[in-house]
């Protein structure tokens, strides 16, 4: 599969190497391909471009910019390379002001998402959020005494989730579907959840099960 990343920062560096690990083709889209010069020495068979160019190349492409940039990125990436493609949305609505005792500001309500502003924004895009809810460090197999953490996802095109779930079983998640777009309502703000033990004990480490009865 040949998958487009949109970002150049960790997320996008982690799940490079995750999809790259697991034989698909790679390529990151970045305004300035000079910054990932050097991963990309590392990680043989990796390409970069712009983010129209990754858009393009991508048959699944992974949106993995900062909150408040995402909407400018899918608009440099091109919507329309983008129709009907699968877009794994990693990013989280994350406020530009500290954090008040660990605990992180959005710039959403309670009631919208950012993914339901991008899925408005372009409709034809088939939006699912996952890895929003986990460090990059985390990703891609990671391994827990408790087996495998749940990765919860959402997003309207349910052919979409199926193939993201795929990808998840081979990062090594259990997946939990939890419905439409709006759903994203609940599943960013895991983030805030997330980060608070780094932010207050730094520890960065752990990530999220749902255990059934
Ligand atoms: N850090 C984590 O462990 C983690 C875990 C889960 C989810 N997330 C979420 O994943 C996303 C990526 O996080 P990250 O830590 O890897 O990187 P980040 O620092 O949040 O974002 C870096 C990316 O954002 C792009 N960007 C920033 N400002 C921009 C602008 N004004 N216009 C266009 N592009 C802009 C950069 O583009 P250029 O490449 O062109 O510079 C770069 O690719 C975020 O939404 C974050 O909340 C992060």
């Amino acid at each position: 599969m040949n998958v487009g990343i949109l970002g150049s920062g960790v997320v996008a560096r982690a799940l490079a190497a995750g999809f790259l690990k697991h034989g698909h083709a790679v390529m990151l889209g970045t305004r300035d391909i000079g910054k990932l010069a050097e991963w990309q020495e590392q990680h043989a068979g990796a390409r970069t471009g712009s983010f129209t160019v990754a858009a393009v190349f991508g048959e699944i492409v992974v949106l993995a910019v900062k909150g408040d940039s995402a909407l400018d990125v899918l608009r440099l990436a091109d919507g329309a390379a983008l129709a009907g493609k699968i877009v794994i949305d990693t990013t989280n609505p994350i406020a530009a002001v500290p954090p008040v005792n660990g605990v992180l500001k959005f710039f959403t309500s309670l009631d919208d998402s950012l993914m339901e502003r991008l899925q408005r924004a372009y409709p034809d895009v088939r939006f699912v959020k996952a890895f929003n809810s986990v460090g990059n460090a985390r990703m891609v197999n990671p391994q827990y005494a408790g087996g495998r953490p749940t990765m919860f996802i959402c997003g309207n095109d349910a052919p979409a989730k199926q193939a993201v779930g795929g990808v998840l079983d081979q990062f090594g998640w259990e997946t939990l579907d939890l419905g439409s777009v709006e759903a994203a309502r609940a599943i960013e703000p895991l983030c805030i959840l997330w980060c608070i033990p780094g932010f207050l004990h730094n520890e960065w480490t752990h990530a999220f099960k749902v255990l059934h009865a």
